[in-house]
């Protein structure tokens, strides 16, 4: 929807860190807000209101945002109207804090308020008075209460906000219960609350008809989803083959996944729905039962390798990756190694590896020492990194040679790049008015693999067969397989 153009709102800078959640939340902010009649910059220095949205999960992100906010210290001398919010995870975890340490910030919004943003900006410039909004914490109140200060925010789209056409996340559930020891999730995002089936087959309805192809359904812990409507409980597999046929949908996607809840449903939902990808991300975090049970993971390691052989038994091809947490407070050597061990018994896709950092309100936190110096992380950082890399190259060049079914996504980066840096090449928005010869794309795998090839541009949105000639860790290289066929569609054969 435009908006009416009597409104000139002026111009809105957001900038985005944390996970999928944050970037499907600043969509659908920035979306409320054009409806407003505010137009976008990527200019801080021009815009009249300027919003954070914030990640909380570790130190890193949190001081990037308060540096951010201490270079805006006297931008208002400027621009005395300009409105300067913090909304997102730090938001609701640091709240009236956050004007201690940054008196300059007018609003804070926590996750699970960000419908008044709209109404609170407005109401920051015309009184100049500060604002907050957030939801109750964690133990201020009884679960359902707590559970319904944290609202799940999924207003109607805004098609020319989605950062590419054929792309969308579908938010299936907020929160988390898990309560892993180390993590402010929990606190950050409230209590775990799964949408209506019903609306949620109905926005993917919605995304389909304005063009999309891939959905990735997000919760943090997406396999926990648990819905009664009507009298009948909706698990996961449930949802998937409620949307699997809405008509204009290929693909299907699903982050993040708890190992626990991996249940055989599931797996089947995944082997029998050809549009689901075949990819799980099931994070491990350790390889050592003293550490998981540190985390309050809730499974020993023997239990992740019994769920982890379920996955292969039916998912033969499925890939498969990863989160590990290294130098948690009480991780030896011996423990570390565990980690890596359990990284080459499982072969991961990829993993994402994190140095520990104690967050203030968790568990660890309160309990345990940072006893693990820092160049000991760092140290356990790059060599699991080193191991995962290797073995993601060895298993990608496997794969050389195969065929595989890919969901072209766009221009590569690289070559976005190299005609950006191309003087006489004019920046396109849309595959429609996109340059026509051969460019290199960029897509991914039915399971999840990042393919880059030659194409043409307008091939964004469909799917083409690649077939793979080398590879790196991270991308295999290809070219697109053209052999006489009526239509690129679901009934090629394929390799996930
Ligand atoms: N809900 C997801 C992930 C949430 S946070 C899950 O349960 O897997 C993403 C990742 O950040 C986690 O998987 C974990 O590996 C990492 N993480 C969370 N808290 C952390 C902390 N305090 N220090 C370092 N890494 C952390
Ligand atoms: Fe954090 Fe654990 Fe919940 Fe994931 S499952 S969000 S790591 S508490
Ligand atoms: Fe960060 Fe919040 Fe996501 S803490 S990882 S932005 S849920």
């Amino acid at each position: 929807m435009t908006a009416p153009e009597q409104i000139h709102n002026g111009k809105l800078y957001i900038e985005t860190v944390g996970c999928q959640m944050n970037m499907l939340d600043s969509e659908l902010v920035v979306a409320a807000l054009r409806q407003q009649g505010y137009s976008l910059t990527s200019d801080v220095k021009e815009a009249d209101t300027i919003l954070f949205n914030t990640c909380s999960v570790r130190d890193h992100a949190e001081h990037k945002i308060y540096s951010q906010l201490g270079r805006l210290k006297f931008s208002k001398r400027a621009r005395p109207n300009q409105v300067i919010g913090v909304m997102g995870c730090m938001a609701q975890k640091d709240q009236e804090l956050i004007f201690n340490r940054a008196p300059h910030v007018d609003l804070v919004v926590g996750t699970g308020q960000l419908r008044e943003i709209p109404r609170l900006v407005d109401e920051a410039r015309s009184d100049r008075g500060r604002r907050i909004a957030v939801s109750l914490d964690r133990k201020e109140g009884s679960r359902d209460e707590v559970a319904s200060s944290f609202e799940s925010y999924d207003p109607a789209r805004d098609p020319e906000m989605r950062p590419t056409p054929f792309q969308a996340f579908v938010r299936i559930m907020i929160g988390c219960d898990k309560f892993c020891t180390y993590c402010v999730v929990p606190m950050t995002r409230g209590p775990e609350q799964s949408r209506p089936p019903r609306e949620i087959a109905h926005e993917v309805k919605l995304l389909a008809q304005q063009g999309v192809k891939e959905v990735t359904l997000l919760g943090q812990t997406v396999n926990s989803y648990k819905h009664t409507q009507d009298g009948k409980l909706f698990r996961l597999s449930d949802l998937l083959e409620l949307i699997h046929d809405t008509a204009g949908i290929l693909r299907i996607k699903f982050v993040t996944n708890y190992p626990r809840d991996m249940t055989d449903d599931l797996l089947q939902a995944v082997r029998d729905l050809p549009k689901v990808a075949q990819y799980l991300h099931v994070p491990a975090q350790s390889g050592c039962d003293e550490m998981l049970k540190r985390m309050k993971r809730g499974y020993t390691v023997d239990q992740y390798r019994e769920m982890f052989s379920r996955i292969r038994q039916t998912l033969p091809t499925c890939a498969v990756s990863s989160d590990f947490i290294v130098g948690m407070c009480g991780e030896s050597e011996a423990s570390y190694q565990l980690s890596l061990d359990l990284i080459r018994e499982c072969r991961f896709k990829n993993s994402f590896i994190f140095k520990y950092s104690p967050r203030p309100g968790t568990k660890a936190h309160d309990l345990w020492e940072d006893d693990v110096p820092e160049d000991v992380k760092r140290h356990r950082n790059n060599e699991m990194l080193d191991l995962q890399n290797q073995i993601s190259e060895e298993d990608n060049a496997d794969l050389i040679g195969s065929t595989f079914e890919v969901l072209v996504e766009g221009i590569s980066k690289s070559a976005k790049k190299a005609q950006a840096a191309d003087d006489s090449f004019v920046p396109q928005h849309s595959p429609e008015d996109a340059v026509s010869g051969p460019t290199q794309l960029v897509g991914r795998t039915r399971c999840d693999r990042i393919v880059v090839f030659d194409g043409n541009p307008r091939l964004a949105g469909s799917l083409v067969e690649v077939a793979v000639q080398g590879c790196t860790a991270t991308t295999l290289l290809g070219e697109i397989v053209t052999h006489e066929r009526q239509s690129v569609g679901m009934s090629l054969p394929i390799m996930s």
